[in-house]
């Protein structure tokens, strides 16, 4: 993918606090790449409505806390972009850490790692906790998952657990993988909320 802001970013004053100035890659940039991987309408509106929620949510904490490392155009392009590994076969989390990384988009790739990859693996017997989020900017694309159902519409991260569960009943290690990551969910969501002040 053509990326247009190299030049200009390559000015940038590279302080590490400071956010970028310009987005990765433009909203309709991203929305084209995620029409590349993705032909189902469904998740294209779940992935729009996720990227307007991940907005609303980093700009609300950008306003409070100023001092925070936090890029709302950032997180709205990961927010968007998180279910882009969802039509390919295995764990569609992964996939697409692995579609950006592709891509040329490291940035983004650290950003849509979102659900339970690290539990799903660790019932595997495998342990990768680069699979775990570490930057807010990735847990508010994590949270924001929960505030917003298949069908677009607003829920709870409670209530969306819950309609995953009965969805996915018969995908028995994927759901104990869930139940396993149900505290740390609940923990991530608790942090977020923590700094909208709710
Ligand atoms: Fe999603």
């Amino acid at each position: 993918m053509e990326r247009e802001s190299t030049q200009e970013n390559a000015s940038l004053p590279s302080h590490p606090r400071e956010s970028p100035k310009r987005p990765i890659l433009t909203y309709s940039e991203a929305l084209a790449l995620l029409r590349k991987y993705i032909p189902d309408e469904k998740t294209i509106y779940h992935s729009e409505r996720c990227a307007e929620k991940a907005y609303e949510l980093a700009s609300r904490i950008r306003a409070k806390h100023p001092d925070l490392t936090l890029d709302p155009e950032k997180v709205r392009i990961g927010a968007l972009l998180h279910d882009i590994g969802k039509s390919q076969p295995g764990e569609h989390e992964i996939n697409s850490v692995e579609i950006l990384k592709k891509e040329g988009l490291p940035e983004l790739a650290e950003l849509v790692c979102h659900s339970y990859p690290y539990e799903i693996l660790l019932l595997r017997g495998i342990e990768k906790p680069e699979y775990l989020p570490t930057s807010l900017e990735n847990k508010i694309v994590i949270y924001t998952d929960y505030l917003i159902d298949p069908d677009g519409n607003s829920t709870t991260m409670e209530e969306r657990i819950r309609e995953i569960k009965t969805r996915k009943k018969d995908q028995i290690q994927r759901m104990k993988a869930l139940t396993l990551a149900e505290p740390r969910l609940y923990k991530l969501r608790d942090e977020v909320e923590g700094l909208l002040g709710e």
